[in-house]
């Protein structure tokens, strides 16, 4: 006889299945579909004329030197990359005063600094409320929810007159209270393109620091919109007017290191600095530990060095030239498009709903987000023209 063994209880029971990334579902649905003249504006990756995504000459550069020079790969520590941090700080904040009374902890690109922040303000005080606007990059909400704040959205952007609802936004803001965080997007809006004016910075800025709220900024393109101290001049003016401030920061895109994840937390919070560095210290090494060096290392060696510096600004210049001509492009070719002239960064938010976004895939091969976010890089010269035909005739409904 054998012994009857009770049926183990499953660790995995309670999971809900959960939906792949709709955005990033589309890298291989584009990838498979053989149409020749199909066109990828789907996820946020910058492409050059030719449609490719090169490792900047500067980066190339600098990952030659490390090769040459780096003489071990022993641990840094859960802070990472000092010599990373203390290069990258100027490029964000100035030689103003805003970066002044900063923490900084290096972390796996922008998405690992929003968790820490996420993680840390948990920790401070559990359930805090975090204000975002809506439509923001689909996965804000889930970072801060997983982490246990509670997500209160309001309205940023309207899609049909491509205008920010600021009103709307002022007015919830001005029910933030003491110790809730606001996200603000740095600059280049994503999925919007649409950035605050300074103007709107300022009133804001009034506004976080009357109700006691803590601003939590999100650059992640810092360069690709009007320039690298311009598209941080909002974040400054926030900073200027708080004493507990939090940024989140990624090299992904204006270093072109995507995968190599590379990014930054930077924290102010007088009053509470060592409590809070020795909490961000933890919950990184329980996290990922220490952060992955080797882009964060190579943007140290650019960063360095004059000569590669003033090599990947001019890279970054021609990034945002082109981007901008692509916007101009699609402004002069459809009316309906003259917002996007104004806008920054890679995304546009076209009022498609999800059915004309899944007639432009399937009768015209273009690959847009499910919001109908465009990359705005994934287009050039030859192809804005048949874009903006498909777009008419799916606006049109008779596509
Ligand atoms: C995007 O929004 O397309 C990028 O930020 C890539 C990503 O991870 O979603």
């Amino acid at each position: 006889m054998t012994d009857v063994i009770a049926p183990a209880r499953s660790l995995f029971a309670g999971l809900q299945a959960q939906a792949p990334d709709p955005l990033l579902s589309l890298i291989a649905l584009y990838k498979n579909d053989p149409r020749p003249q199909k066109l990828d504006l789907g996820v946020g990756v910058y492409r050059d004329a030719a449609g490719a995504t090169p490792v900047f000459g500067a980066m190339k550069a600098a990952e030659r030197v490390l090769l040459e020079t780096q003489a071990t790969k022993a641990y840094l520590g859960p802070e990472g990359d000092f010599g990373f941090l203390e290069a990258i700080a100027p490029v964000v904040f100035g030689k103003s005063r805003a970066g002044e009374g900063l923490f900084a902890v290096q972390t796996p690109g922008g998405t690992g600094a929003l968790r820490l922040a996420a993680e840390l303000a948990n920790a401070g005080a559990p359930g805090a409320r975090i204000w975002m606007g809506a439509p923001s990059w689909p996965i804000h909400a889930p970072i801060f929810r997983q982490a246990g704040l509670a997500v209160e959205s309001f309205r940023y952007f309207d899609p049909a007159t491509q205008r920010i609802c600021f009103d709307e936004m002022m007015a919830a803001l001005a029910r933030a209270t003491a110790g809730d965080l606001v996200l603000l997007h740095g600059a280049c809006h994503n999925p919007t393109g649409a950035d605050l004016s300074l103007a709107q910075w300022a009133e804001v800025a009034a506004l976080l620091s009357a109700r006691g709220a803590v601003p939590l900024i999100d650059l992640a393109y810092q360069g690709l919109g009007a320039g690298l101290d311009e598209d941080a001049a909002g974040m400054r003016l926030v900073m200027d007017a708080s004493d507990a401030v939090i940024v989140a920061y990624s090299c992904d895109k204006n270093f072109g290191l995507y995968r190599e994840r590379t990014g930054a937390l930077f924290v102010r919070a007088r009053g509470h600095e060592d409590v809070v560095r020795s909490n961000i210290l933890q919950l990184a090494r329980c996290a990922w530990s220490m952060p992955p060096d080797h882009g964060a290392a190579a943007v140290r060696v650019i960063l360095e060095d004059p000569a590669l510096t003033a090599q990947w600004r001019a890279e970054l210049d021609a990034m945002r030239t082109r981007l901008n001509q692509v916007r101009a492009a699609l402004a002069e070719a459809d009316p309906r498009l003259e917002p996007l002239r104004d806008q920054h960064g890679l995304f546009a938010l076209l009022p498609l709903s999800p059915a004309q976004v899944e007639a432009m895939r399937r009768d015209h091969a273009v690959y847009m987000a499910g919001s109908g976010r465009i990359n705005i890089a994934g287009l050039k010269a030859d192809t804005v023209q048949p874009f903006v035909q498909a777009l008419d005739a799916c606006l049109k409904g008779d596509a």
